[in-house]
């Protein structure tokens, strides 16, 4: 019993499903990566060794984007889409840490701690 969870422990789980598409490469926080087309922004940092936390996402389901902790910032887009429901794109330049919106929280708590 001991070794399966073992053998569990060393498991990475991408965060989503896998998908059979053609090449599709991107950027993710300047390191460059390849995944099947219809695949995550999520799996593909993964793939990328830049694990985004998460809280609603396996691959062993669909996502569906309920938490929000996955968010990420595309270069050329505005908002902050979750990384496990948005697919790459050919060429797309991704954002997982330090971006505006984690800049933007930083600067709050500061103020937030600031004040008491
Ligand atoms: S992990 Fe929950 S919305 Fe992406």
């Amino acid at each position: 019993m001991w070794s399966e969870l073992r053998g569990l422990k060393d498991e990475i789980d991408f965060g989503t499903p896998p998908r059979d598409g053609s090449p599709v490469t991107l950027d993710i926080d300047d390191v460059t990566v390849t995944v099947p087309a219809g695949s995550s922004i999520m799996l593909a940092a993964a793939k990328a060794g830049r694990a985004i936390p998460k809280l609603c996402a396996t691959d062993m389901l669909e996502p569906f984007g309920s938490c929000r902790v996955c968010l990420v910032e595309i270069e050329g887009r505005g908002g902050f889409p979750a990384s496990c429901t948005t697919p790459v794109v050919e060429g797309m330049k991704v954002k997982t840490s330090k971006t505006a919106l984690v800049q933007r929280v930083d600067r709050r708590a500061e103020k937030l701690g600031a004040q008491r």
